[in-house]
């Protein structure tokens, strides 16, 4: 039996940002915007290109996503596959080809590139032109984010969709000690620098990192972006923080048709007892993501 002190002791659960919602919002909104300037403007329509080199399992998911999220809000998307015999040469002529086609205003290079060739991912994404360059991966874009010119670049949309959800939480970012977990260029750089200039203290933790659970708890918000399945576990989450987990990862599951279930990089049941908002996976960063991409192709225009 529990004494009424443990009782009081007993904290609530946190609250959970969906992405689910707040991304089906967006999309919403966004349907009615591209439906009105089609009517404004006969004729006009925004143009999205996704190049996959190869045929990955996941990217061919993730694309499938895109496309699919894109052609509902009725911005036309079109998916450019090149085979894993591709050299970067061809992709490079592909990629400048897009490039001066006028009719599309958004340009993704699905990463990582399945080649049986070495190519050098960063010439790939510096070869989209920064106009075009919707994953705000070139150097011209991801300087303009690093040096906190946020309304000139564009910005990848994981890290976009994350702002959104923390924004959702009403908890201010200004003043608070972020800490961001990984330092890919397409999550974990761009997190700290957003999280940077909308004036967080911010710390970002990788794979030298010593003591990640002493970082992590210092975190009024913690940014979770890297690949291993609930690593970071609900012990080292700081009482009342924001959990941000942007993890999507395969385990075993016996209990399941597949014999698979999809986790983050959170171990989401203990974080869930200390943080005060969490994302869950799936249906937390992910849906968001998506959104984010389709708000920036529809706001270039
Ligand atoms: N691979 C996984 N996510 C992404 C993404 O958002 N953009 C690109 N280009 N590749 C990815």
């Amino acid at each position: 039996m529990f004494s009424l002190a443990a009782l009081s002791l007993r904290r609530s659960l946190a609250t959970v940002v969906s992405g689910n919602k707040t991304s089906k919002l967006v999309r919403e909104r966004l349907k009615l915007e591209v439906d009105k300037m089609k009517s404004e403007f006969s004729g006009f329509t925004p143009g999205l290109v996704v190049l996959q080199v190869g045929d990955r399992d996941d990217s061919n998911l993730y694309i499938s996503t895109k496309l699919k999220a894109a052609a509902e809000i009725g911005i036309v998307a079109s998916h450019v596959r090149l085979p894993n015999t591709a050299t970067q040469a061809e992709i490079l002529h592909s990629i400048l080809s897009v490039n001066e086609d006028c009719s599309v205003h958004g340009l993704i290079v699905q990463l990582p590139l399945d080649s049986v060739h070495t190519i050098d991912t960063e010439l790939i994404t510096n070869a989209v032109s920064p106009l075009k360059d919707v994953d705000g991966l070139s150097c011209i874009n991801a300087g303009k984010l690093s040096r906190g010119d946020l309304g000139d670049c564009f910005i990848p949309c994981t890290p976009n969709g994350c702002m959104e959800l923390i924004r959702q939480t009403g908890v201010s970012v200004a003043g608070k000690h972020a800490v961001v977990i990984g330092r890919s260029k397409i999550v974990g750089a761009p997190m700290h620098d957003l999280l940077l200039w909308n004036h967080a203290t911010v710390t970002t933790c990788h794979s030298k990192t010593q003591d990640l659970p002493a970082q992590v708890s210092r975190a009024d918000i913690l940014v979770v972006g890297m690949g291993r399945a609930e690593m970071v576990r609900g012990e080292w989450v700081k009482e009342g923080a924001v959990v941000i987990d942007c993890g999507i990862n395969h385990i075993a599951d016996e209990s399941k048709a597949s014999g698979k279930r999809v986790v983050g990089d959170v171990h989401y049941a203990s974080a869930n007892e200390r943080a005060a908002f969490i994302t869950p996976v799936p249906g937390g960063v992910g849906p968001m993501t998506v959104a984010m991409l389709m708000e920036l192709l529809y706001g270039k225009n």
